[in-house]
C-alpha cells in the first residue's frame, strides 16, 4: 500500500468524475498443474483517469499492463480491489456501449475483406443496417485506409501496420467516449507508428478518453497527457510529465573561476566539484550568463534540469531495485 506514488497536484481535472478508478486493485493468477502456483501480475493499482484524457500505461514486458487493462474490461476478474468506469462496476452493459478495445495480437478473420470484418463487428453493436455503411466509411477515413482496399483485400494479404489500423477502426465501431489500446505501435515500422500516432491524437481531439499501454517510451512521451508506471505489477509513480521530471524551465549550470557566495543570488544547492560550482539557476539563462560576464566566471555548461523520460523511469526501478532486462 501506498507505494504508488502520485505526484500529480495541478491537473486541473480535479472538479470532474475520473472516468475511470481503480483502488488496490491486485490479480494473483494460479497456474501449474494443481494451480498451485501463483504468480502475482498486480499489486494495489489505485488511479483515476480523467474525461478527455490520454493516459499511457507504461512499463517494460511483464509488468502486468494487459492484465490490468483486461481487468478493466473485465476479461479477467481481480482479486482484491475495486474499480469503476463512469461511475458503474466493471463490466455493467450500459458502459460496455461506451467503451472500444483494440486487444493487443488483435486476432481478426483472414478470409474476411477489411469491410466485411467491421460490418461484423458493427453487427454485434446491433448498429443498424442502414447506418453500417456511414459508419464504417467515416471510420476507413478515420484510420486512412482506402475503401476500395477495404472492399477488396482479405485481411489475411494485410500488413501488420493496415491490421492495426483496421484493428482501431474496430475498436471505434460503437463510437466509444473510451478506448482501450494495448500496445497499438508495436510491431509497427516508423510510419506505421506515426499514422498510428496521428489517429490517436485525432480521436484525443474529438474528444475521447484513451488508455494507452506501452513498453516504448517515446509512444506515450508524445501523445499522453498523464503517465503511469507500472514495473512488477507495481504502479511506481504516475503524473504529468512536469510532475514527474519538473518543468521545461528549470536550468542547470556548472560554472568555474568565481566563489560560491557570488553565485548565490542567482544559483541554488550549489555544489562543488574540482573547483567547479554546479547548480540550479534562479534567474533566466540569459540574465545568468550576462551576471558571469560581470563578475568574470566562467560558464563551463548550462543545460535544462529535466531528464528524459527513460532517465527517471531507470532512476526509479534503481531505487526500488528491479532489475530490468531490455
Ligand atoms: N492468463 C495468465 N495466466 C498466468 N499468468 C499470466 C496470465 N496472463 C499474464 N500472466 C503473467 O502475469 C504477468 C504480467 O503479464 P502481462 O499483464 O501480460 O504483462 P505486460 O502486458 O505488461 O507485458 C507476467 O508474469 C505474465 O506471465
Ligand atoms: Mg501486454
Amino acid at each position: 500500500m501506498g507505494s504508488a506514488t502520485d505526484l500529480s497536484t495541478n491537473h486541473s481535472h480535479n472538479d470532474s468524475m475520473p472516468v475511470v478508478q481503480t483502488w488496490n486493485l491486485g490479480k494473483v493468477y494460479r497456474t501449474g498443474f494443481w494451480m498451485n502456483q501463483k504468480i502475482e501480475s498486480l499489486k494495489n493499482c489505485s488511479l483515476s483517469i480523467y474525461p478527455g484524457e490520454t493516459f499511457g500505461l507504461l512499463g517494460p514486458n511483464g509488468a502486468g499492463k494487459t492484465t490490468l487493462l483486461k481487468t478493466l474490461l473485465g476479461i479477467t476478474r481481480p482479486t482484491t480491489g475495486r474499480a469503476v468506469i463512469f461511475g458503474k462496476p466493471i463490466g455493467d452493459r450500459t458502459v460496455k456501449q461506451k467503451i472500444g478495445y483494440l486487444p493487443e495480437n488483435a486476432y481478426l478473420y483472414d478470409f474476411l475483406t477489411a469491410w466485411e470484418f467491421l460490418e461484423f463487428v458493427a453487427g454485434l453493436f446491433q448498429i443498424p443496417q442502414s447506418q453500417q455503411h456511414q459508419r464504417i466509411t467515416e471510420l476507413l477515413d478515420l484510420v486512412g485506409l482506402a475503401q476500395s482496399t477495404a472492399r477488396k483485400k482479405k485481411l489475411k494479404q494485410y500488413s501488420k501496420g493496415m491490421l492495426q489500423r483496421v484493428g482501431m477502426a474496430q475498436a471505434l465501431i460503437n463510437d466509444p467516449e473510451i478506448v482501450f489500446l494495448d500496445e497499438p505501435m508495436s510491431g509497427l515500422d516508423p510510419m506505421g507508428r506515426y499514422r498510428m500516432r496521428e489517429i490517436v491524437l485525432s480521436l484525443k481531439q474529438q474528444g475521447k478518453t484513451i488508455f494507452f499501454n506501452s513498453h516504448v517510451l517515446s509512444d506515450i512521451e508524445q501523445i499522453c497527457d498523464r503517465i503511469a508506471f507500472l514495473a512488477l505489477g507495481e504502479l511506481i509513480c504516475q503524473g504529468s510529465l512536469d510532475d514527474l521530471l519538473g518543468t521545461n524551465d528549470a536550468y542547470q549550470a556548472i560554472v568555474a573561476g568565481v566563489a560560491p557566495e557570488t553565485l548565490a543570488p542567482w544559483m541554488s544547492n550549489l555544489t562543488e566539484e574540482n573547483n567547479r560550482w554546479h547548480g540550479q539557476l534562479k534567474v533566466e539563462p540569459n540574465r545568468f550568463v550576462t551576471h558571469l560576464d560581470d563578475v568574470e566566471a566562467r560558464l563551463v555548461s548550462i543545460h535544462l534540469a529535466r531528464p528524459s523520460l527513460e532517465e527517471f523511469f531507470m532512476q526509479q526501478l534503481r531505487e526500488r531495485g528491479i532489475e530490468v532486462s531490455r
